[in-house]
Formats: structure tokens, sequence, C-alpha cells
């Protein structure tokens, strides 16, 4: 299909609203995305026609909500190219993913043992890791960055000692927009016996994403963040791995049989699905896969990749202004700051002209130390942004700085 960028926004109803009386110009995809009416009408046909219980019940309406839980399944295996749809676990989202591993992995580790973050993680590849150290002696090891903002792999390959027993690190960083090597980290960390886990979060819809060829033990990221609705997740995992692991949580679906002396545990993938999942979540989501497998994530990366670039070079133009990553064959994500002028103070200013960024550390306060900051202004691109926004973002960023230094 080729990239018809006005049907695409036709797609998406909360385009077409303004701000503070300006066109919104929406410009925070790497926290949310929006969501294209098909996957609302899919969310809405959930509660309409097919709303009951998964798994539990013998009746049509429940058959059917089923049916339409493990059909995502077999399309999420099918977008990450994974091997079974056992080694799909349905999530609230990439932390709890994160958490799912950090939690059942974090069982067999014992003090001493070493797990390897990056400088740039999310939060939420940081803090899971963190809670292990309440009971243990766990050491987190950090891979530092250069002054592009890409990963330093001398440094990263220097980390490895007898104790390493995990890496955890992000696709793409949410803030410098850095694509890191994973499939390279993680055949260097295979060569030392370690599995790793990836943060797809600010990946899956930008680029294509082969878990099988990555050759990924574990894999997480959120549907909210690719056109899909808020609230579920994707932790994709390697059998073997998840075999062994312990669940993480206990409740119903996960069970084989329980009595109070004994309980035994369900098949993969159920063992890790504890509760009542968001099964209209879930179920809406195969919407938003098949509208980017519609649009097609190459189309989708070259788009975004434009106005990256066409940003970049007009925001450069602007007197002050600091970009923070400027890795080759980054992702469409810039973070600025313009001397002397708040990351939110900018923020502020430009959601007055109807422009929506995100401010502040971006949930991820090492690397702002690390870069001598306390926050930036963030502009994220989606597939449904325009060069026309890039132009009105731009403007709006000079005539605030323009404000600020009169
Ligand atoms: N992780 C999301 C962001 O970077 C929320 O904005």
């Amino acid at each position: 299909m080729p990239f018809d960028i006005n049907k695409i926004r036709e797609d998406f109803p909360i385009l077409h609203r303004t701000v503070e009386g300006a066109p919104l110009v929406y410009l925070d995809n790497a926290a949310t995305s929006q969501t294209p009416r098909c996957v609302v009408d899919n969310i809405s046909r959930m509660y309409y026609e097919h709303k009951a219980n998964v798994h539990r019940g013998v009746h049509t309406l429940s058959q059917e909500a089923t049916d339409l839980m493990e059909e995502a399944r077999r399309k999420v295996k099918c977008f990450i190219n994974a091997t079974s749809t056992e080694e799909i676990i349905f999530t609230r989202g990439t932390t709890e993913g994160i958490n799912l591993v950090a939690s059942s992995f974090g069982d067999s580790l014992c003090n001493g043992d070493e797990i390897i973050v990056t400088v740039m993680e999310h939060h939420s590849n940081i803090v899971p890791w963190q809670l292990l150290q309440r009971n243990r002696r766990i050491v987190l090891r950090v891979i530092p960055i250069d002054a592009n903002g890409d990963l330093m792999l001398d440094a990263y390959e220097d980390l490895f000692t007898d104790n390493t027993r995990f890496v955890a690190l992000t696709h793409v960083s949410n803030v410098l927009g850095t694509v890191n090597p994973v499939k390279e980290m993680i055949a260097i960390a295979h060569r030392h016996g370690v599995p790793v886990l990836i943060d797809g979060a600010q990946a899956v819809a930008h680029r294509p994403v082969d878990v099988t060829d990555l050759d990924a033990d574990f894999y997480a990221f959120s549907a909210h963040k690719m056109y899909g609705p808020v609230g579920v997740g994707i932790l994709y995992g390697k059998r073997r791995f998840l075999e062994n692991l312990p669940p993480y949580q206990g409740g119903g679906e996960m069970i084989g049989q329980v009595s109070f002396e004994k309980t035994t545990f369900a098949d993969l993938p159920y063992k890790f699905e504890a509760g009542t999942p968001d099964y209209v979540g879930i179920a809406a989501m195969t919407a938003a896969i098949d509208y980017i497998n519609g649009i097609g994530l190459d189309n989708i990366a070259a788009h975004e990749q434009e106005l990256l670039k066409a940003a970049t070079s007009r925001l450069m133009e602007i007197p002050g202004m600091k970009i923070f990553g400027t890795s080759a064959g980054k992702e469409g994500v810039i973070s600025f700051l313009v001397d002397g002028i708040h990351h939110y103070d900018m923020g502020m200013l430009l959601d007055k002209m109807g422009v929506a960024v995100r401010t502040g550390h971006h949930c991820a306060q090492p690397l702002m130390h690390t870069l001598g900051i306390e926050g930036t202004v963030r502009a994220s691109f989606a597939a449904y942004n325009t060069m026309e926004e890039v132009e009105r973002f731009t403007a709006a960023v000079a005539r605030a700085a323009a404000m600020f230094h009169k």
C-alpha cells in the first residue's frame, strides 16, 4: 500500500481536534501513540458482542472471547516472529513484563550476582532489578554512552565477569532515540552464557522486530505505544526459560490443580497469566497490528526518518539549541534544551500553541545525571505526523525561544 498520510490521518479522529484554539500537533508518541478508529471499533465490538470471561465458560460468548484472545496471541507471534504462541505472555505493559522476568528470574539469584543494564534505561528496566536487592546483594553494572549517545560496546564486553547472570537493555532509548545494536549485544552475552531481556517499548511501532533473528531471550513491549489500547503488554520469552521460571503471580487461570497441600501450575503461556486478562484490549490489539502491517513498518520508518531529519535541521537553526542524542540511525525522537529556558516552560509555551511534547526526566533520571541536566523537552514522531506539523513545531520552538531571549 502506498504511504498516504492524509488517509492515515483520517483514521485518527483525535488529530483533528484543537488545543488552545490551534490545530493539535501531537508529538508525544514515545509516551503513548494515538489510536485509529479500527482499534476503537474493535473495543466497542468486544463490549457489544463478545464480552464474557475467557477460558472459564463453556458458553458461546466465553468461547468467542477466548478465540479472539488466542487469535491476538497468534497475531503477536507473527508480528515479532516468535516460534510459538506459548512464548507470548499477555501483561499490562512493558513495565509488568520486565517486573515478571526480574521477579521470576531473580528468584534464582544469589548474593554477589551481577546484572548488566545500560545508563539509558527507563526506570522500568532499572527499578525491578533494584527491588531484588531487598533480600540479596545483587550488583547492577552499567554500560556507559559516548557523546553521541551510543553505547560503548568495549565497556560492555569488559563488564562481564564470572558473576554476570543477566543482561537487560533497551532496544531504543526513549530520550536519545539511539537504536542499540541489540543483536550484536545479545550475541556477546550469549558467548558468556548470559540471557538477555530487551525492552522493546520504543522499537516495535517504528521498525520491524524479529525476536528469532535477534536471538532475544525475553522481549517486552506495550500495545499503547503501537496504536493499540492502553493496559495491554506483551512479554515474549524463549520457551526453555519460561518453562523453568516460577510463576510471577498466583490466582485463577495459572494453575493446574490446587489443594491446600500442593498446587501445580498451568502450561505455558497461562502459567504467567494469573487473573482475568484484559481480553478486550488484547483482542482489540489485533486491529493495531493489522493497521501497522497495512501501512508497513518500513514505510513508517522511512517517513519518521524524514520528519526527524527536517525537524533536527530546523531546530539547529535556533540560537542556544542543544539536542541530546545524535547517534547515526537514531529513531524519531528529539530531546532538546534551549539555553536559559527551563524544559517545563518550553513545554507550557508549546502547549499554548497547540503542540504536545513531553518535558522532564522521561523516567530516565540516571541518564539525566550522566548528561548533567534535570530534564529535556522531547518531541517524538509517529506514522501520522506531517511535514507541516514539523514546520509548526519548530516555528513554535523558535517563537518560544525568541520570547525568552528578547
Ligand atoms: N516511557 C514513556 C515515555 O518515554 C512513558 O514517555
